[in-house]
């Protein structure tokens, strides 16, 4: 029986598995209920009793062995289970990476900063709470100018003095008075106007401002410049420079963007025209040029403002200004894919 009991212990220390159910099964085979242990220690009070003492003794070790064998190959199991997780199973799809997304008028503004920097233009700012200087008068716009009812200010309190700009103009003056020519430089920003919100309007928006300043800057140069800038934003080098008025240039004109009449939202856009008005321009006037410290008899310059709401709204297709502002996730998160 003894040396039954030895051959028994012989297996144990030779048994190995890797696999869950081997050493379960080999657990219930040696110390289960109904296992080899208790079957020996049964046979315990037949022993004779001179042999008492080895016979348990063996047993005993036969017991250890196998609970030893047993705790060695779980804990083996464990560790390799462990290994695993550091590595992972290589073959399973990555986790899919959450990515935020650019607000759309983050993607122009950033779109139109970069094709003006290729060419030379530095990227400014100013304040959006302004003073009547930058805003209106050093635009020649001066007190009781008509001029001013064009944009319905909101006045900080009761001081006419300090305001909500109404154009990002006002970072023109503020640059021009602490920058000596050649200036090129374009300003993106936020503006705000006292009038009704609906979903071509609301009572703030955006805008870049462009200024160009040096020796000999004509007319030539500012539409050339434009041309490039509708190429490179729309991939549409026609544009329409119309006569117009604003006080801080002249002339004055308003840019048009020939858009086509190719599908039927290039008519409804265009309100069948083909063009599309997508800011001002002009010649700096001298009185500005004075204004802001610089000779307009050595200097000249070219000025340009474009909404950037409306392109954001006409290039991803948004048909109401309001959601710009709004917030809605839902609607943010179409902008995932984009630049
Ligand atoms: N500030 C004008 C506006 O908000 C836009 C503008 C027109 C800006 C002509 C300019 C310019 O720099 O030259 O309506």
């Amino acid at each position: 029986m003894i040396d039954k009991i030895k051959e028994h212990i012989a297996e144990v220390e030779k048994f190995t598995t890797q696999a869950k159910e081997d050493i379960e099964n080999f657990r219930i085979k040696y110390l289960g209920k109904k296992g080899l242990l208790n079957e020996f220690f049964a046979e315990f009070r037949n022993v004779p009793n001179e042999q008492k003492k080895e016979f348990g003794q063996t047993i005993n070790k036969l017991k250890e062995a196998a609970q030893e064998k047993v705790n060695a190959l779980k804990e083996a199991l464990e560790n390799k289970a462990e290994e695993k997780g550091v590595y992972g199973d290589l073959t399973r799809p990555a986790q899919p990476m959450e990515i935020g997304a650019r607000h759309p008028i983050s993607l122009v503004k950033n779109q139109i900063t970069d094709i003006f920097s290729r060419i030379g233009f530095n990227v400014s700012e100013g304040p959006e709470i302004e003073d009547d200087w930058h805003n209106f008068t050093a635009l020649n716009l001066p007190e009781y100018h008509p001029a001013r009812d064009m944009q319905d200010t909101f006045f900080i309190q009761t001081n006419p003095d300090i305001l909500l700009r109404t154009h990002t103009s006002s970072v023109q003056v503020r640059y021009m008075e602490n920058n000596k020519p050649p200036i090129r430089t374009i300003s993106p920003g936020r503006v705000y106007r006292n009038e009704a919100i609906s979903a071509r309007s609301h009572c703030f928006f955006h805008q870049i401002e462009g200024l160009y300043i040096d020796k000999e800057v004509s007319f030539a140069d500012l539409k050339q410049t434009l041309q490039h800038f509708t190429k490179e934003m729309f991939g549409k080098s026609k544009i329409r420079l119309r006569p117009s008025y604003f006080p801080f240039t002249e002339p004055s004109a308003e840019i048009d963007v020939y858009w086509g009449l190719a599908t039927e939202t290039d008519h409804k856009i265009t309100k069948g025209t083909g063009w599309l008005e997508i800011g001002g321009c002009g010649m700096v006037d001298p009185n500005v040029l004075t204004n802001c410290g610089i000779d307009p008899t050595e200097y000249s310059g070219f000025a340009f403002g474009v909404g950037i709401d409306r392109i954001a709204m006409l290039l991803h297709q948004i048909g109401d200004i309001r959601l710009l502002s709004e917030n809605d996730v839902r609607f943010l998160e179409q902008f995932k894919s984009a630049l």
